[in-house]
């Protein structure tokens, strides 16, 4: 039977992305950064995973705002990088295990998520800044994706305890698929930032840290916490960590940290990678 081997929370700032491109993670601005992740890398592949599950947010690029699905599931067999303006970013094209997604996407919607099936999806920085993070740059991809996109740009984006549920519903498609696979999945976005308005620029190490924190803690308080707060405490776009609780709830109830990095600034952003794995 497939299982979960592991989750990843990971911000997706696309100036990460870019700086992966241009040869400029030795750079001063960036080298205290991806100088700390070669151990992530290698927990992750240490895992062995053979798909990962990415939890994610389109920023109007592929979905766009004429149509705003609250939870979506990619389900194709291929996915390419989207052009956000400047021509899709350098690196290779995503294989999609399009049997679990559909297996995931039956078995979610039975039991009650009624995900929004895509059939086709150019992917973001919101998907590719992680898959740089997690896997650094590679010729191809040493996994299988499975693209979920959250709704977070527009309001009401769903709960932090209703991302944590779904989930707990992802876990039980995969554990009950028929294939020994071992599933990876990543809860991307984030940490505090905001973008634009009044307090553009806010950043809330206190809040990050904590809410890293609680992941492998108390993290019934991240889950519980109202849209208001996260906005209030981590700004507009820190709602972005609603998709970490995802991932969370894919996992068992005591997870033990395996990495952490949290790095200020990263452009605008408060930037955090953390690898958890059940603790059983
Ligand atoms: C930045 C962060 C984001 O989450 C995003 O979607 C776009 C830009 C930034 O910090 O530059
Ligand atoms: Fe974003």
């Amino acid at each position: 039977m497939a299982k979960i081997v592991g989750g990843i929370g990971c911000s997706h700032v696309p100036p990460v992305g870019i700086a992966s491109d241009k040869g400029q993670t030795t750079d001063g601005y960036w080298s205290p950064l991806f100088e700390a992740i070669p151990p992530a890398r290698k927990w992750i592949l240490d895992q062995k995973p053979d798909v990962m599950i990415v939890v994610f947010n389109d920023h109007a690029t592929s979905l766009s705002f004429k149509m705003v699905p609250t939870f979506a599931i990619g389900v194709a067999p291929y996915y390419e990088n989207a052009d956000e303006g400047y021509g899709p970013r350098p690196i290779p094209h995503y294989e999609g295990d399009d049997q679990l997604a559909w297996h995931i996407a039956e078995s979610c919607i039975l039991d009650g998520f009624d995900l929004t099936i895509v059939n086709e999806l150019d992917l973001d920085h919101g998907f590719s800044v992680p898959m740089t993070v997690m896997f650094g740059e590679v010729e191809k991809w040493p996994v299988k994706v499975i693209p979920i996109c959250v709704n977070v740009i527009q309001y009401p984006p769903p709960t932090a305890e209703r991302c944590f549920h779904l989930g707990q519903a992802i876990r039980r498609a995969v554990e009950e698929y028929d294939e020994d696979l071992r599933v990876m999945i990543a809860g991307t976005g984030g940490m505090s930032h905001q973008l634009q308005g009044e307090r553009a620029g806010v950043i809330n190490t206190e809040f990050d840290i904590k809410y890293l924190d609680n992941l492998s803690g108390n993290n019934i308080e991240n889950m519980k916490k109202p849209h208001l707060e996260y906005i209030r405490e981590s700004g507009t776009e820190g709602i972005e960590l609603v998709m970490w609780q995802v991932m969370r709830g894919a996992l068992d109830e005591r997870v033990k940290e395996t990495f952490r990095k949290y790095h200020v600034a990263s452009s605008n952003t408060a930037f955090g990678v953390i690898c958890l794995e059940n603790d059983n």
